[in-house]
Formats: C-alpha cells, structure tokens, sequence
C-alpha cells in the first residue's frame, strides 16, 4: 500500500528488511540522493579495495597478479557475479569495455548471425544506441530503421519478416517505461529477428530473467544502479548457444582461443570470452567488485516491491505539486524512476537545481523532463517523502524561479 503520511514512511523502514543495506553505502549528511540511476552511490567497501589493489596486487606483487590475484580471469570472474542479477548463466556475461564498445560488437555479430540487414530500433533510445547504430549500419551495409516501441509500430515493422535485429531499451532512459522483454523478445523470434536488449536502466533496479525470456544478447553499464563508479566496465551477454558461432568485429588478443600463443591468426575462444577484445581497467573491475560483492546479498525481489513503494509514494505526491508524469502508472510497465514534467515550459532544468541546492539530488534530460531514479539498497522511505515535500515547496513556493538555477552546466 502506498503511505501517506511520512508516519507510515517510518513504519516502512522500520519493517524493511533492506534497511541494513543503507550501511554498506557512503552518502553524505544532508543529501537524498535520486540521481543512483545516472551515477549509484558509492559502496563502503569500495576505496579499501580499491586501495588494496593499487598497493598490494599492483604495487607489490605487480606482474604476478596477472595470476595470482586472478587479473586475466576478471572478466569472467566479474561476468559470473553479475550473471545471477541479471538471469543469465554464469558463462554468458563477460566484464569489460563500455557499454557503447559492447552494443557495437553485438550489433555487428548479430547482423553477421542473420541473412537479413535491417536494424529495428527505437526513434527515442539513448544517443549513445543510436550512434552506435547508425556507425554499425554504415559499416556493414544494413539499414536503421526507428520505431516508436511503445505502440503498435513494432509489431507491424516485425511483420514484415525481414527484420535481422531489434535494438530496444529495456528500461527507456528519459520516461523509465519498461518494456516487456519476454513478449518482445518472442515476438522478434517468430518473426526471424535477433534481440538486443540494453540493461543500462535495468540492471540493479528491476529483476531480469534473460535465459528464461530466451534473449540472444545484452549489454549493460555498472555505474548506475549498480554502483561501480564513474566510468566503470560494462557487462555483456551472449546467449551460450550464440556462442560457437557469434563473430564480433573487435577481435582482439584477450578473446583469442589461446591468447599466450602469439599466434598470427585470429581464432575465437569458444566461450563468451570471444566478446573481450584487449587489456580491460582493471583498478575500475576492483570498484565493480566491491560493488558486486554488496549486491550478493540483496533479493531483487525485495528491491523490485520496495522500488514500486517508493515510486508510487514519488508519483502520488508530484502529482499534488501540480506535476504531470512520463512514466507509467503501471507497475508492469515502470522500471525504478519518476519522470516529471512541469506545464511550464522551461521549468524543469531549475526545478531540478532548485532541489538540488537544498541537497536533493535529481537530473534533467531534454527536452524538459526531471528524473528520479531510487535506488532501494540505500535509500528510506522517509528519504522519499522528505524529498517529495522538498519538491512541493519548490514548486508551489516558486523557489525555482530564482536567477542562479536557470545557469545551464555542461552535464545536466
Ligand atoms: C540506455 C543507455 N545506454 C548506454 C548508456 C551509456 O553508454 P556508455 O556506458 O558507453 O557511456 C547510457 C548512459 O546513461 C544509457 O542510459
């Protein structure tokens, strides 16, 4: 049920068996922090292991850590700790190169798997999906072609039965619409097309069954909801039994077949590892690691019922503060965010700041839309209803209006 007074918030946490999680995390005094769908909070554990990589595994046992402290293997080791979050099996994820890098090299062996050479994507997905897109069609000949993923469009551009590859966002960046990843991914398969899906919005924030909606592959980044840090590795998926035969464009020595041959010839691993390319970062896989080793004990059942609480509890109230929403109602069709919009043209960039500067932390995304992401590992109830009423003040004050929060910064 959804609470109404921040009374019924308290009684929430208080009964809230994720509550312990908030003490595995670092957040500052003073902040509610919706923005773990953009950037996650950082992990405790983090800067010790981090620290302890830097000065131990590199700085003391320096090139035996390749072995020793299991480098070369990171990839995997990682893959298979995130697999379990996302559905998959523990050999069908791999660690590393960032989430654009690995949607190229899906893309492109998908498009190789397929006797066909049309790119079904979505007209609003993430730039980054469709650049990449648009740079994997000019290379190989295909054609882009952009639907609207939420009407009937998809399924009458499916019917025309020469789709190679649908492209979808599972979690849409700016609205937070979920897609049906089962249903779609059928759909596509009866009509002889491959699917992609990007998790970037997903992963972490909502449970994922990628073998059981029998996906071909995914990608995803680990910075967001699951909070590896800025920049941090990606993770993709390739269905095992895409394995033998997928070919990606990125062939490089780390996904040789035997890569300490030094053979002059390219042959693939047989495993998932023929998605890895070259030398990964791997001070950034020890932040990824500690952030994992957090998400081991979660139940994404629990994060899944908390997050629907606390978005509903967020809609509830902007809907009080006179704001309307882009994000679905349902709760089949919502992922772990609140986007806003005001009537008011203009308004949600210093909205945003507005509550930014009383340290509740959002963001913005063209072309007016404020974003709350909620991360349930660390955040309350109460931290929920304390930033709604922030949000009502500064609407219905019209503290926004102020002259300093309409200065527009490079990163929004
Ligand atoms: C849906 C989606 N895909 C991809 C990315 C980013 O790609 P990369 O990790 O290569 O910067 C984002 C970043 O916010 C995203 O929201």
């Amino acid at each position: 049920m959804t609470p109404t007074t921040r009374e019924d918030c308290a009684a929430l946490d208080a009964a809230d068996p994720l509550a312990a999680f908030r003490e595995e995390f670092v957040l500052p005094e003073g902040v509610i922090y919706l923005d773990g769908n953009s950037l996650g909070a950082l992990p405790r554990s983090t800067p010790g292991r981090v620290a302890d990589m830097v000065e131990r595994e590199w700085g003391r046992d320096l090139i035996r850590s390749w072995n020793d402290a299991g480098w070369w293997d990171k990839p995997r080791t990682l893959g298979a700790k995130i697999a379990p979050l996302v559905g998959a099996g523990t050999d069908e994820v791999v660690v590393g190169d960032g989430t654009s890098a690995n949607l190229f090299k899906t893309l492109v062996a998908a498009l190789r798997m397929s006797d066909r050479s049309v790119v079904l994507g979505e007209a609003g997905n993430f730039s980054t999906d469709l650049y990449v897109t648009e740079g994997a069609v000019s290379l190989t000949g295909a054609v882009h072609r952009r639907v609207d993923p939420d009407g009937p469009e998809l399924a009458e551009a499916l019917a025309a039965d020469d789709v190679a590859v649908v492209l979808l966002s599972h979690v849409d960046y700016r609205s937070g619409t979920m897609r049906d990843m089962p249903g779609i991914t059928r759909l596509a398969h009866e009509h002889g097309a491959l699917v992609i899906w990007d998790l970037c919005h997903s992963a972490g924030a909502v449970p994922l069954d990628l073998s059981g909606s029998d996906v071909d592959f995914a990608v995803g980044c680990t910075y967001k909801y699951l909070n590896a840090g800025p920049g941090a590795p990606s993770f993709l998926y390739a269905a095992r039994r895409h394995h033998a035969v997928a070919d990606q464009p990125l062939s490089g020595w780390h996904g040789h077949a035997r890569p300490f041959d030094f053979s002059a010839d390219y042959e693939p691993a047989p495993g998932v590892s023929r998605f890895l390319s070259g030398s990964q970062p791997l001070v950034a896989d020890a932040a990824l690691e500690a952030s994992l080793d957090v998400w081991a004990g979660a139940d994404l059942t629990q994060v899944r019922a908390k997050s629907l609480v606390m978005t509903d509890l967020f809609l509830d109230r902007a809907a009080k503060a006179g704001l309307s929403s882009i994000t679905p109602a349902e709760h089949a069709r919502r992922g772990s965010q609140v986007s806003l919009v005001q009537p008011e043209e203009g308004a949600g960039y210093p909205i945003v700041q507005a509550l930014i500067a009383r340290g509740v932390i959002g963001d913005f995304r063209s072309p007016d839309v404020m974003r709350f992401g909620f991360a349930p590992l660390y955040l309350s109830y109460v931290d929920v209803w304390d930033a709604s009423q922030a949000l009502l003040e500064v609407v219905e004050t019209g503290e926004w209006r102020q002259e300093r929060f309409a200065q527009r910064a490079q990163v929004t």
